[in-house]
Order: C-alpha cells, then sequence, then structure tokens
C-alpha cells in the first residue's frame, strides 16, 4: 500500500460500451454511471462492469474510499425497463443481476453516493448500498416499482425499512411516490444535502476525508456498523468488541495513539 497518496489520474472509459467512467484523485476513485440518454438506467451489462469495477478497486492497496456518481440529471433511474420487459420469472431468478447485488454489498470499503436528480427503483437502492449519501438538493429518491407492476428487487423492501422504519418505508413502497432530497435528509436515508452545484465537491471533500484516517480501521469500522442491520444488540456489542480488539494488532493503532501522546500529527500506513 502506498503511503503517500498516489498521482491523480485522468478519467478514463471502463467497459467496452463506455458506460462507466472512472478516476482517480489520490487515494480516491471516483466512478460515474454514464448512459445519460436512458437517465443512467441500470443494464445487465453495466451493473456486471460496475460490480467487477468495484471489486477490483476494493482489491487495489491505493485505493481508500469509492465515490460513485451519476450525472446532474440523474444518479440512476433504476433497472432498464426495456431490458427487463420480455423477461420471465425463470430468467429473472436465474440471471445474475441478484448475485451482482450480493457482490456490491460485500464492499470493503467506503462507499459515497454522490446524488443529483433521479435515484429511483435500483438507482435508489445503489444509494442504500453505499455507505454514506451525499445529494445534490434536485436529488429525487424513489421506489416507484408498484407502478410497473412489480416491487423493489435489490433491498429496496428491506434496507428501507431499516433505515426509515416501517410506516415510511411502506407508503413509499406503495405508493411510489419521489421524496425531494430534504425529505430524504429528515428522514435519515441520505448523509446531506448540498447546493446543485457543490454535490460532487462535496462527497469527494468527504471521500478524502476519510482517505486521511487508518484504512483498516476505516474497514473495520464499516463493517461493525452494517453488523447492526442484521444481528441483536447482544451479537452485535461482541461482535464489535472483537473488531475493536483486533486492531490492537495494527500498526496504524500504534501509530495513531503515539502521534497523540507526542502532540504530532500521525502518518497511517494501512497497516
Ligand atoms: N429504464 C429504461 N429507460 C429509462 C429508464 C429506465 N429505468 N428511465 C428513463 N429511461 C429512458 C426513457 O425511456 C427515455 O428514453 P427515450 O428518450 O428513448 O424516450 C429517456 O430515458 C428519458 O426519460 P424521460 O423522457 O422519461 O425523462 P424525464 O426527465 O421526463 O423523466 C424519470 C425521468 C422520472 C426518471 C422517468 O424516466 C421515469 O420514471 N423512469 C422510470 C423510473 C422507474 O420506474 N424506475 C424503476 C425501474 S424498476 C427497478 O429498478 C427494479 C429494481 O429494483 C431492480
Amino acid at each position: 500500500m502506498a503511503e503517500s497518496a498516489p498521482p491523480t489520474q485522468a478519467i478514463s472509459p471502463v467497459g467496452a460500451e463506455n458506460h462507466l467512467l472512472f478516476r482517480r484523485e489520490g487515494f480516491v476513485a471516483l466512478v460515474q454511471i454514464n448512459r445519460p440518454r436512458v437517465r443512467n438506467a441500470l443494464n445487465e451489462a453495466l451493473l456486471t462492469d460496475l460490480v467487477a469495477h468495484l471489486e477490483i478497486l476494493d482489491r487495489d492497496p491505493d485505493v481508500r474510499v469509492i465515490v460513485l456518481t451519476g450525472d446532474d440529471q440523474a444518479f440512476a433511474a433504476g433497472a432498464d425497463i426495456a431490458e427487463m420487459a420480455d423477461l420471465t420469472s425463470v430468467e429473472m431468478a436465474f440471471g445474475s443481476r441478484l448475485a451482482l447485488w450480493h457482490r456490491l454489498g460485500a464492499t470493503r470499503k467506503p462507499l459515497i453516493a454522490a446524488v443529483a436528480g433521479y435515484a429511483l427503483g435500483g438507482g435508489n437502492e445503489l444509494a442504500m448500498a453505499c455507505d454514506l449519501v451525499v445529494a445534490a438538493e434536485s436529488a429525487r429518491f424513489g421506489q416507484p416499482e408498484i407502478n410497473l407492476g412489480i416491487i423493489p428487487g435489490a433491498g429496496g423492501t428491506q434496507r428501507l425499512v431499516r433505515v426509515v422504519g416501517k410506516a415510511r418505508a411502506m407508503e413509499l413502497v406503495l405508493t411510489g411516490r419521489m421524496m425531494t432530497a430534504d425529505e430524504a435528509f429528515a428522514i435519515g436515508l441520505i448523509t446531506k444535502v448540498v447546493p446543485n452545484e457543490l454535490y460532487l465537491v462535496e462527497a469527494l471533500r468527504l471521500a478524502h476525508l476519510i482517505a486521511a484516517k487508518p484504512p483498516l480501521a476505516v474497514q473495520v469500522a464499516k463493517d461493525a456498523v452494517l453488523k447492526a442491520y442484521d444481528t441483536t444488540l447482544e451479537t452485535g456489542l461482541a461482535y464489535e468488541r472483537a473488531s475493536f480488539n483486533v486492531l490492537f494488532s495494527t500498526e496504524d493503532r500504534r501509530e495513531g495513539m503515539t502521534a497523540f501522546l507526542e502532540k504530532r500529527a500521525p502518518a497511517f500506513k494501512g497497516r
């Protein structure tokens, strides 16, 4: 793992169809969904490349935080309805979509969604699969699947309930209505709302802030917080304690405490 931040790289396309763009800024990786003509609808090829690329970044020791964004009109307007229109239950059940979402949920490094415009259906589920969500005032969140005769299929009925509670999740899922960024913030779905021109700037600022922290502790912290979703309090507390103990073996833990006692800035190495 590099001890000083790697150089910033220019934007480069990912995948045969250029439906993703990628850029590095030091320890921060920026991945942009790039299907503007269909409001960044997530077809299977895009989702496959996105997940494969996130797995590469997750393994890259020079990447500490990943920012995922769309464009000013849409983060992602959900699954590609044209692609789904003729699928059968069997094709849906035995296709690779569910497995892709499962792999995405296994990302160990922090994922920050930088959202402007629409985050609907699978787009909202993608934002919810991220660890922090920074939204422009223009952002609109929702699970409109009910209008298509289906239900959310990538966590919308489950993550939404855990984050905002049954009463609000039920209303959103049953009516399919869109929420403003301010409402999404008020119900705890997103981290913060900023003026339209600042959503990516603010997401990158947060990313760099987190990238300057000890990387192993950051990953363990993410893992422990996510554990709270699917355990009892007692099991979660035991998991937290075990995770806490493990970090005492890291060089960065020693460096952090030594630097504090020596009244100097720590130099973390990700070891
Ligand atoms: N899939 C495929 N194409 C889409 C799309 C989607 N999810 N969302 C938008 N598009 C396409 C439109 O068909 C349109 O294409 P054409 O120019 O060829 O007609 C283009 O993007 C622009 O869309 P609009 O003209 O509708 O743009 P708008 O600004 O008036 O509205 C919108 C934007 C509110 C996002 C509207 O397009 C919309 O409601 N989209 C569908 C949203 C939706 O239902 N998402 C859920 C999908 S199901 C799902 O995600 C399942 C799951 O959980 C896994």
